[in-house]
């Protein structure tokens, strides 16, 4: 065969090739090492002298044109290919995109550490406790000796060798009393267990409590700190009202109302129509319970208050099942972020 035919041959392999897979075995039948171009070239010196410069040429023409028809070739497959892929691959724009979903803070840990900024604001230091509790620092220390019937308030979690699941933070007090000596100002946030479970309960909640002890503490101290602060928390001038109670470790007792901020008052879901919600207890400190800390009870008084952190998100947040807040389910914390 004469370089025209095969220059012609690989021309039309060239333009026949519907891949680059099948450009490259082209470029390689003619111009790969075993080529048919490049063993023509090789056998250019047994053409007699004169004849080798006019062959080699024609050798060196048929070489550029196979290599120019292959580039131009395969820039013409690649243009072919992006366009087939434009058309084929739609991308519908109009489709949502990706939503990132930012967590955010539990709405409880959001109400715990408003109520802690309020406090804090007034000088009081937050202190935690531990959750398992001997019974002498949940019970005994509190006036609440092994068989006093008052211990049935708390429907507590017992654990081996006398110990309970703490059913209120005051032992945490109990601890600061022992340690320290007045004046005292101290809030103690955190979990706190009882075996109830339904609507307004949960096995596991978060308490607050307060302790101030100092000389002169009075009744009075005590009304201006609770009315204070539930205005503070919820940002408005609700009523707040005081109802005699009893708990052992405070004497006198009182029970706390606020007035419902859903309905102000009228009566909804929310307060069970009495236009009141129950927010805390609270009371001067029992003497007994000073003294069995070690603290002096002829000079220093002193107020105490508690109450359940979930109950007033729950009212803040008008929510009116307490389990909510701990089942996890994202469609109801997500309303809080
Ligand atoms: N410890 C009480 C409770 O858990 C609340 C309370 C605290 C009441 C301080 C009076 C004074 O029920």
């Amino acid at each position: 065969m004469d370089v025209d035919d095969i220059r012609a041959e690989a021309l039309s392999a060239v333009s026949a090739s519907d891949s680059p897979e099948r450009l490259d075995e082209v470029r390689v039948e003619y111009l790969g090492k075993k080529g048919k171009l490049t063993l023509l070239a090789r056998s250019l010196r047994f053409l007699d002298p004169s004849e080798r410069p006019a062959a080699g040429a024609r050798n060196n023409a048929a070489k550029d044109a196979v290599v120019q028809a292959i580039e131009a070739r395969r820039a013409a497959l690649t243009a072919e290919q992006l366009a087939r892929t434009l058309s084929e691959d739609v991308v519908d724009v109009t489709l949502p995109g990706r939503r990132q979903n930012p967590g955010s803070l539990h709405p409880i840990t959001q109400t715990m550490r408003r109520i802690e900024d309020i406090f804090l604001g007034a000088g009081y230091g937050v202190v935690t406790g531990p959750e398992i509790e001997d019974d002498y620092h949940n019970f005994e220390a509190l006036n609440l000796p092994p068989h006093h019937p008052a211990r049935t308030m708390w429907d507590t979690f017992y654990l081996e060798g006398g110990h309970v699941l703490r059913t209120h933070t005051s032992p945490v007090q109990v601890r600061v009393m022992e340690k320290t000596r007045p004046p005292i100002r101290i809030i103690c946030p955190g979990r706190v267990f009882r075996r109830e479970s339904d609507l307004t309960h949960t096995p596991m909640f978060h308490q607050v409590e307060g302790l101030v002890v100092d000389e002169g503490i009075s009744f009075a101290d005590l009304k201006g700190t609770v009315v204070g602060f539930v205005r503070r928390f919820y940002d408005k001038e609700v009523g707040v009202r005081f109802r005699p109670s009893y708990f052992p470790f405070t004497e006198p007792s009182a029970e706390v109302d606020a007035q419902c901020v859903h309905c102000e008052g009228s009566g909804c879901r929310v307060c069970s129509g009495t236009g009141w919600v129950e927010v805390m207890g609270c009371g001067m400190v029992h003497p007994n319970v000073l003294r069995m800390s070690g603290i002096d009870a002829e000079r220093n008084t002193g107020f105490a208050f508690g109450f359940g952190a979930d109950r007033l998100a729950a009212f803040y947040f008008g929510v009116d099942d307490l389990r909510l807040f701990f089942d996890n389910d994202v469609r109801f914390l997500s309303q809080f972020s």
